[in-house]
């Protein structure tokens, strides 16, 4: 997916995290404004592919976050499933190791390919080290490197087996921009505008902060979501950039 060409406001990621009622109210509300929105595994869970159908039918771009972590085979047949239902981009996680990860973005390939031969396939993006993750918890299963130390190396793991990118902190962008490239896909959650509320989101930074620091796209959800206008606050992050 070659994001680069595309402006900022093209790539801000509303997080749908709802129930599939409130996310299609919300789909309804910012078509045509928003480019792409993020459905997670509760969602997805609950409701399956149907969701990201009704997403595509309203114009939207999905990223399915859905962090896959299983044998290779099963990874596999998950990364095609996926693009059968017409994700653009999906999560897997970088510690499940290379065959996985290979795994994943064959399984990717053979997905969309089955669609329509010419389909582009979803990117695929690896999940580092949890953020609710501390150097104690590492420690718990066996990782007695810092988190900053795992984060580099399960990213460059998931660079040298094809995927096309990463999500971290904003506060790891620049980091991650360099050791990955100006091609790689980096989106960063834990995103606020100034005067926004945290929620439980602790590392914080703006829009602006972010991209600036390297991200190609960034993740958004409650700013967004639980405003009483959700249009009026994603133009007001995108004016901000
Ligand atoms: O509402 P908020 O803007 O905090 O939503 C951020 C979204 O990004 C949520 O869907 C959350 O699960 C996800 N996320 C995160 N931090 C990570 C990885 C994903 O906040 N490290």
């Amino acid at each position: 997916m070659d994001w680069r060409h595309e402006s900022k406001a093209d790539r801000i990621i509303v997080a749908l995290d709802c129930s599939a009622d409130e996310a299609i109210v919300l789909g309804e509300k910012l078509a045509g404004h928003a480019r792409w929105v993020k459905i997670g595994m509760t969602l997805y869970y609950a409701v399956g592919p149907s969701i990201v159908k009704t997403m595509h039918k309203l114009g939207f771009r999905v990223f399915l976050d859905l962090k896959l972590h299983d044998i290779p085979h099963q990874v596999y047949g998950a990364s095609m499933s996926i693009a059968h239902a017409g994700a653009d981009l999906f999560t897997v996680h970088a510690s499940g190791g290379e065959p996985m990860l290979t795994s994943a973005v064959r399984g990717a390939r053979k997905g969309a390919a089955d669609v329509d031969l010419d389909a582009e396939a979803p990117a695929v993006c690896a999940i580092t080290v949890l953020t609710s993750m501390d150097e104690q918890q590492l420690e718990e299963i066996g990782v007695n490197d810092s988190p900053a130390q795992q984060v580099h190396r399960l990213a460059s793991l998931a660079s040298a087996s094809g995927l096309d990118g990463i999500v971290c902190s904003p506060m790891e962008a620049a980091q991650m921009r360099e050791l990955l490239g100006d091609e790689a896909i980096i989106i960063t959650p834990g995103v606020r505008p100034h005067g926004a509320s945290l929620g439980d989101q602790s590392r914080v930074a703006t829009p602006k902060d972010a991209f600036d620091a390297g991200a190609s796209h960034l993740v958004v959800g409650r700013p967004i979501t639980r405003s009483n206008d959700p249009v009026q606050a994603l133009e007001e992050i995108v004016a901000s950039l």
